[in-house]
């Protein structure tokens, strides 16, 4: 089976369905996000930084929270270009820069507030990045990481052998990325000197409504997925008929904890 980088270039059909996932994923995790950012006092904060801030939907939340400036960074052009547009209309994005998160492009005690989402997953070495959104925090400052999941913890009914491996961490490994990122999230922000917090920032079990709206929206992906993975069309054909019809029936059932971290420099 290929495995595939996460800094693989993309093809254009790849990025329009790794646009649409981020976005509806944006949009569903706003409920989780949100009161993450109020408790950390986004509000009044006055410089507030985006690590890996991707195409900008999760920047445009933080923007629209707070009277601050809000600075994005990422790793990827293509991302950051997206991102200088679909945050074109936010007078307070001051800046949007293609940046290593291991070596963060800003000077020590910059920011109030230094978060990323979904980033430490995909990150080579999540400590250092850590260590560098400590860093440029100032003293008395926040860190957050706002959501990464833990497919560790991932229960799934009805089963399907074949399938749900893949989705339970198969998947993410063979793009880079770490798929029990959740559990060491602890450890990443006491090492890195914080004042730390951990909590599961989803406690809601999505409707099979939800579930079925999401997975329709994502539809490209998860069949790319599980093509990559070394299914048939067949295969994927039959679980896919399995999946939708135990979706329609009412009784799927999907859960797995997205951690959050909040550490404070002192
Ligand atoms: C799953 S996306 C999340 C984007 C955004 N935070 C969100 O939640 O919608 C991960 C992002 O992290 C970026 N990224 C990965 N490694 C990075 C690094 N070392 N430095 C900066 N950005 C990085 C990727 O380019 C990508 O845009």
């Amino acid at each position: 089976m290929k495995k595939i980088s996460p800094f693989h270039r993309r093809s254009a059909e790849e990025l329009d369905d790794f646009l649409k996932k981020l976005e509806l994923q944006a949009i569903e995790t706003a409920e989780e996000r949100i009161p993450l950012y109020i408790k950390v006092g986004i509000k009044d904060a006055e410089m507030i930084l985006d690590v890996g801030c991707g195409p900008g939907m999760v920047t445009r939340d933080i923007a629209t929270l707070t009277k601050g400036i809000v600075i994005g960074v990422d790793a990827s052009e293509e991302m950051i270009s997206i991102a200088r547009n679909v945050l074109s209309d936010y007078d307070n994005v001051e800046l949007l820069v293609v940046g290593d998160a291991h070596s963060l492009p800003f000077k020590d005690e910059t920011f109030d507030i230094t978060t990323c989402n979904l980033l430490l997953m995909w990150s080579k070495d999540p400590q250092k990045v850590v260590n560098e959104m400590a860093r440029v925090t100032k003293r008395g400052g926040i860190v957050l990481a706002s959501l990464e999941p833990d497919f560790g913890g991932k229960v799934h009914w009805p089963e399907n052998p074949k399938v749900d491996k893949i989705f339970a961490g198969e998947a993410i490994k063979r793009r880079g990325g770490d798929p029990y990122i959740g559990r060491k999230l602890r450890q990443f922000f006491v090492r890195a000197g914080l004042e730390t917090e951990i909590g599961i920032g989803n406690s809601r079990i999505w409707s099979c409504e939800e579930d079925k709206a999401y997975y329709l929206h994502s539809r490209d992906y998860y069949i790319r997925v599980l093509k990559e993975a070394g299914l048939s069309e067949e295969e994927i054909d039959q679980w896919e008929y399995e999946y939708l019809k135990s979706l329609d029936e009412g009784i799927e059932l999907n859960f797995f904890p997205q951690f959050y971290a909040i550490g404070r420099k002192v």
